[in-house]
């Protein structure tokens, strides 16, 4: 049987100054940096990255983005590379969280576009799916997230799949306190591993690890994480204070 490596990482999304950040990610390091079962990743805004890099530096703490474009250069105002990621030892990066999809106009397509340029210059995806509180309720939940999921994929090879990482996050569990049950997660993380199965095979398929996003916090992450396809966590709030982080990186260290 596959054991996944499991993850916790934290998306600080617009929160934090450079100098803010760095505090939070010593404080990470001081409990964490050494922690070797779990694979731990922060991602802050762009302005924090290169700071905190150097903040995470010599632990095994690693560096997420949470967006970037996918050209390597041009005239794209505004816009981060991912050759620019990678030259500050960004590691990771978030793509197609439902906050871009939702206010800046992502779509499947950008999203896939994105993905495949991050895999080209050795980033990690992060790759978000989702369905609405509307979707749920008309029970269009595995519709939407199989069609997120086999878009956003396209084009990737077996060999670049296990380099994935799928993020479940159910719109109506971000930020609002209201969590996933962990059948309701179990379903689609489930679900999802059997896309992957059809998309890559099973030996791939079982490398991929699959987060649950939404409202994640100490209390109710060890349920969570003891599921068979829930590989870690991808949060939001409890990202912020490194008490609360620190707590869900060891609850994914004891669900091993
Ligand atoms: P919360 O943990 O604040 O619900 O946010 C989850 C999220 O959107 C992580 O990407």
């Amino acid at each position: 049987m596959i054991t996944r490596k499991k993850i916790i990482a934290g998306n600080w999304k617009m929160n934090k100054t450079s100098a803010d950040g760095v505090a939070l990610v010593r404080d990470i390091v001081a409990a964490v940096g050494k922690q070797a079962d779990v694979e731990v990743v922060v991602c802050p805004p762009f302005t924090g990255l290169e700071a905190a890099g150097k903040a995470l530096e010599g632990s095994n703490v690693r560096l997420g983005a949470q967006n970037m474009h996918h050209e390597a250069a041009g005239a794209f105002t505004g816009e981060v590379s991912a050759p620019m990621l990678r030259a500050i030892f960004t590691t990771h990066v978030i793509l197609g969280h439902s906050e871009r999809r939702l206010y800046f106009g992502e779509t499947d397509e950008t999203v896939n576009r994105k993905l495949l340029a991050a895999l080209k210059n050795q980033l990690r995806p992060i790759f978000c799916v989702g369905e609405t509180l509307a979707e749920r309720e008309s029970g269009a939940t595995l519709k939407v997230v199989q069609t997120q999921v086999e878009r956003g994929l396209e084009g990737v090879g077996k060999d670049h799949a296990p380099s994935v990482t799928v993020a479940y996050e159910p719109v109506w569990a971000l930020g609002t306190g209201k969590v996933a049950t962990t059948e309701q997660a179990q379903e689609v993380h489930a679900f999802i591993r059997g896309l992957l199965v059809k998309l890559f095979g099973e030996p791939a398929a079982q490398k991929v690890r699959i987060l649950y996003g939404g409202s994640m916090k100490p209390s109710n992450a060890p349920e969570l994480l003891a599921q068979k396809d829930i590989d870690g966590g991808l949060i939001g709030g409890a990202a912020l204070e490194a008490r609360s982080f620190v707590e869900l990186v060891n609850a994914a260290a004891a669900a091993r």
